[in-house]
């Protein structure tokens, strides 16, 4: 088992939750290295946050790897997590190919949102000794409409889609699981039946960390959504304001 592997089983063995944190720059990435954040996500919200889109739709690998490669160079503490953006993993292939443009640039594991249809990708990249985080809930690279931004697994149809992919994901080899918008009753679902890390973003405490985009958490996005906290209100520096973030999270028992 490699290094990254072992450190993510830890942290369900250790009952030690998960502060991940996203990241697109080197200024960033210093202070979150500092702070040992345990995950750093080089996320395409960076099509929105850096780009000043309203989507994650344009992000390109080329983009991912530039802002991966920033980020890299402050690592030293942090597991490195990096989005595979709309259309760079089409089939096994591609997917094979860009990410190892990424794992090149230091990224330790990448992140993919999940369909049915990403099985025999998911496969290729465990095979290839590539970490993978799976995201499942509401896929930002396939939401194209307001009515898709809400929360997943209300109904039972859909939370029985959630756990059976979180399920299908932890039998295909991934290492982590990641859930945004996914009703708190259905995180705690998946935790329980599962036996790799699950981080949630809007996704309720019954899990094993959080995930936060940065400029959320400094207050700092055009447009943050409703579950999140600006943590710089009450702090004197960035670096306060994530270390408050870091205590929350690192304090929440499940
Ligand atoms: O790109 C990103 O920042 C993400 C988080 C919202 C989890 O995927």
């Amino acid at each position: 088992m490699n290094s990254i592997k072992k450190k993510l089983k830890s942290y369900l063995r250790d009952k030690n939750q998960i502060v991940c944190i996203t990241c697109y720059d080197a200024s960033f990435g210093k202070i979150l290295n500092d702070l040992r954040i345990d995950i750093v996500l080089v996320g395409d919200s960076l099509g929105m946050v850096i780009k000043g889109d309203t989507t994650t739709h344009n992000v390109t690998i080329d983009e991912m790897i530039y802002h991966s490669s920033c980020v890299a160079k402050t690592k030293q503490n942090f597991i490195m997590m990096a989005d595979m953006p709309i259309n760079s993993y089409e089939d096994s292939d591609i997917a094979y190919l860009n990410s190892r443009k990424l794992l090149d640039n230091n990224v330790d594991i990448i992140k993919l949102e999940y369909q049915d249809k990403h099985q025999s990708i998911i496969k290729k990249l465990v095979e290839e000794n590539i970490p993978v985080c799976g995201h499942i809930g509401l896929l930002p690279q396939i939401a194209f409409e307001k009515k898709d931004l809400r929360i997943y697994g209300r109904e039972a149809e859909e939370r029985d889609k959630l756990i059976r992919q979180a399920k299908d994901l932890e039998g295909l080899g991934v290492d982590i699981v990641l859930l945004e918008c996914v009703h708190s009753e259905v995180t705690k679902e998946i935790t329980d039946s599962i036996n790799i890390p699950v981080i949630g973003i809007g996704s309720g405490e019954s899990c094993n960390g959080q995930v936060q985009v940065l400029y959320d958490i400094l207050g700092i996005s055009n447009n943050p959504p409703k579950f999140s906290k600006n943590y710089l209100k009450d702090a004197d520096s960035v670096s306060n304001a994530i270390k408050n973030f870091s205590n929350y999270v690192k304090k929440i028992k499940y």
